[in-house]
């Protein structure tokens, strides 16, 4: 039987007493022939080995979600490979998260390829082996500009609105009672101060003739299902521009009745983003309106600081760090971890952490904005923990 100490240990603790351990065997070793040995009379028993602590790179089950337990709910972002039988995979999502998100196979595409046939199945798989292992999920999403059939814009207004409005009341009446939180509208806002701004000027904007489409997105989610919580989500709100056009947009969507619970922030950042300025997008929406929450939904952090031109038009990115992480980014990554996470504990309308990737080798940043090995999570490519993982779990870790 296992004592609750033990249980407690965290993977530092199991490092330290390993090195103890290591140590105390080499110096046994090299002590052999020292007159303060202890020498087994010849022929007798040798002293019993020291004993061997767990030689384990795994972390006391249910570490990370439990260290965030009474803040907020810690998921991944994943797709079929991830929950195949018996992969490891599944069995880190199993012991330290507690929500999950379909990276892509929620998205429209994946659900109505063609209009009026659904295909549920790999979304209900995700769904199931959440269920069989207590992780909530996260729906995303009903309406993005991209990953979108062209027949959603096809006819007339009208015929667009009614489209989305039955495609919506489908997939959210599909879902009912099996996801506790939708974006129901991904990336509208504009990243410049163009002519729609604030709202951006996408394939939505055009076939509706302006914003409406997103009264149109709320009202049938929340017809479909009135206990569901529902967002909308963005990316860049660490940014002041970008933060402002949502705040913009949110201020509008409340005054106007529009049902609406929160406000979800994607924090897709870079390694030279500041703790401040992510903590300055979730703060311009707290008190917004009672009960209203914030989620982190898409988490990840770059090791490369790129500049705006290599997500523009792939020019002046960062070269790649090679196929191993620098152990001096690995520490400024934990840092950030850290400062993030401790931050997000301490707001207590923040009820949601998803970071967009469960593994290193699987984020969409080894291909996005350039292709180029990253390792913006906080497990590596061979399913151990990163020092990112150590930083937020465990506050005496010294990194
Ligand atoms: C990305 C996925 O990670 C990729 O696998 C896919 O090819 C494209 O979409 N913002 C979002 C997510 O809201 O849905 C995107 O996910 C990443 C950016």
């Amino acid at each position: 039987m296992v004592n609750k100490n033990q249980l407690q240990l965290t993977y530092r603790d199991r490092l330290k007493l390993l090195t103890g351990a290591a140590g105390l065997a080499a110096l046994t070793a090299c002590g052999g022939g020292g007159s303060s040995s202890p020498t087994p009379p010849s022929g007798g028993t040798p002293p019993p080995a020291p004993p061997t602590p767990p030689v384990s790179t795994t972390p006391v089950d249910g570490l990370l979600r439990d260290t965030f337990r009474n803040n907020f709910v810690v998921g991944a972002a994943i797709g079929s490979a991830q929950i195949a039988e018996g992969s490891e995979d599944a069995d880190i999502l199993s012991k330290q998260f507690s929500s999950i998100t379909a990276e892509n196979l929620m998205k429209p595409d994946a659900l109505a390829p063609t209009e009026g046939t659904y295909t549920f199945e790999a979304a209900d798989a995700l769904i199931a082996f959440a269920e069989a292992n207590n992780l909530q999920v996260r729906g995303h999403t009903l309406l993005w500009y991209r990953a979108t059939p062209d027949y959603f814009f096809e006819g007339t207004r009208e015929e667009i609105k009614a489209r989305l409005q039955k495609y919506i009341t489908d997939v959210v009446t599909h879902f009912k009672g099996r996801v506790y939180a939708w974006d129901v509208v991904n990336e509208a806002i504009s990243d410049g101060d163009g002519p729609t701004a604030p709202y951006r000027d996408s394939n939505w904007y055009q076939a509706a003739g302006g914003p409406d489409y997103i009264d149109w997105a709320f009202e049938a989610a929340r017809a479909a299902d009135p206990d569901v919580k529902l967002f909308i989500n963005d990316y860049n709100t660490e940014l002041a521009g970008k933060r402002a056009r949502l705040v913009t947009v949110v201020e509008d969507l409340i005054a106007r009745g529009i049902p609406l619970d929160g406000v979800g922030h994607q924090a897709h950042i870079q390694q030279s983003t500041s703790a401040a300025d992510v903590f300055a997008g979730l703060d311009a929406f707290t008190n917004m309106f009672a009960g209203l929450e914030n989620h982190i939904t898409e988490l990840d952090i770059s090791v490369y600081s790129d500049p705006a031109s290599c997500f523009d038009n792939a020019t002046g990115c960062q070269p790649s760090v090679g196929n191993t992480l620098p152990a001096a980014r690995a520490r400024e990554q934990a840092t950030r971890y850290r400062e993030l996470f401790s931050g997000f504990a301490a707001r207590s309308n923040l009820t949601s952490v998803t970071l967009w990737g469960l593994t290193d080798d699987a984020s969409w940043l080894n291909s996005f904005p350039v292709d180029r090995p990253n390792y913006p999570l906080i497990y590596d490519r061979d399913r151990d923990p990163k020092t990112a993982f150590l930083a937020i779990t465990d506050p005496n870790y010294v990194i």
